[in-house]
């Protein structure tokens, strides 16, 4: 068997990484633990990196199409990994995930109507409603037990609402963890049915689950639930190469699909990348095992986390069912959404994604990132052991406790 090794460290500052940069950082964070940004620490799969060489080899990048087996190789990927049969002409190629986000909204409201989320939510969910002037309709997930759920009762009731759109969903849920279930899926979905409410699913987490939890694609549900779903993937997470691939948007509706192929056509984001072709199709079509240790990497990282978080009194783990997006609950510290960052800044050297940035039920809590080396996992959350029990009478303003 293949084995991998994701303790080779690799010097993310050699190229301009976001995770790593001082856009991200600020002034004098090079020596952080960069657990905000979700990417992953790791070098992409051999398959993909040779499949990149030998194209690059080839030396000749003019215009190109997609290649022939990409549309069957991620078809293949979603029926055997997921058991989603999508139908090769139900694809269309987008730039990248947010990309198809923005479309779909673009599309299917219009300026001032409402599209409901589900916060916390991924922040750039906010950024593509408010630049296309959509009203921004909360549906609060609900913590209850340590784990987060819909409400469905509001969700019914802001559907209900006629100029509420669609829905945004995030599906397996950043930065919860949230692998939403077929029964959870279903009844969202009939809500949604039953109020001409369009479901536009971001899967692109799909891929990252831990055991004991399955990824259900939403419009995997059945017809009735694929035709009124937009989905949009990619491979960016699951084989760290976000920076060198293109997305998928699957629309089963036929209307809808063509209005889509006319806009993609309209902004002529159609053009395809020789690169991010050839590394999509090597990831779907051999990079499974890959992937396989991936996933059991990411699950000795969360089993570190739980055994150093369990025994703080400060500290809750939202135990994840996937994706490598760890939600932390600090709110018994007591300190403030400013002072908890800085806190973990300047004492446990924690770069992390303060919690607000997902919405104001963020408060108090913040969202690390556990796709990096064991080494450098286990020294960050020994810092944060050392320090926290001093959390409490930390201020960044009046330095009370340094
Ligand atoms: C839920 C979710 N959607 C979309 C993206 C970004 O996707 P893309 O880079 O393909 O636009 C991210 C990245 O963090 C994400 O977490």
């Amino acid at each position: 068997m293949e084995t991998f090794d994701f303790d080779e460290e690799v010097n993310r500052r050699a190229v301009p990484a976001l995770k790593t940069h001082p856009m991200v950082l600020g002034q004098g964070g090079e020596h952080l633990f960069a657990a905000g940004v979700a990417d992953m620490d790791f070098k992409a799969p051999p398959v993909v990196l040779q499949a990149m060489q030998q194209r690059l080899d080839h030396g000749v990048f003019g215009y190109e199409a997609v290649p022939e087996a990409l549309f069957p190789a991620l078809t293949d990927w979603l029926k055997t990994r997921h058991g989603w049969q999508v139908d090769t002409q139900h694809i269309l190629r987008a730039p990248n995930v947010l990309n198809s986000l923005a479309i779909a909204v673009s599309l299917f409201s219009g300026p001032g109507e409402g599209v409901i989320v589900q916060p916390p939510v991924f922040f750039d969910f906010y950024d593509i409603l408010r630049e296309n002037d959509r009203e921004i309709v909360r549906n609060p997930l609900v913590l209850q037990d340590g784990r987060y759920e819909m409400d469905f009762a509001g969700l019914e009731r802001l559907a209900a609402d006629p100029a509420n759109r669609i829905l945004l969903l995030c599906n397996p849920h950043n930065p919860v963890g949230r692998v939403w279930s077929p029964q959870e899926l279903r009844r969202m979905g009939q809500i949604c049915a039953r109020h001409d409410v369009l479901v536009v699913s971001d899967e692109i987490h799909g891929d990252i689950t831990f055991s004991g939890h399955r990824y259900t694609p939403f419009a995997a549900l059945g017809e009735e639930f694929a035709g009124n779903a937009i989905t949009c993937i990619s491979p960016a997470k699951s084989f760290n190469i976000a920076s060198c691939c293109s997305a998928f948007t699957i629309v089963s509706n036929a209307e809808r699909r063509q209005t889509f192929q006319a806009e993609n056509s309209r902004l002529t984001v159609n053009k395809n990348n020789a690169f991010a072709s050839v590394a999509m199709l090597a990831a779907y079509a051999r990079g499974g095992p890959w992937l396989d240790a991936v996933l059991t990497c990411l699950e000795k990282n969360l089993a570190l986390v739980r055994r150093y978080i369990a025994p703080l009194a400060e500290v809750e783990l939202i135990e994840p069912e996937g994706t490598f997006l760890v939600w932390l609950d600090f709110r018994k510290t007591g300190l403030t959404p400013d002072d908890l960052i800085a806190f973990l800044r300047r004492k446990a050297g924690w770069a992390v994604t303060r919690g607000q940035a997902f919405g104001p039920e963020g408060e108090g809590f913040v969202r690390l990132n556990i796709a990096c080396r064991h080494a450098v996992l286990e020294q960050a959350l020994q810092r944060l052991v050392q320090n926290v029990s001093h959390a409490k009478h930390f201020s960044a303003k009046g330095l009370k406790s340094q």
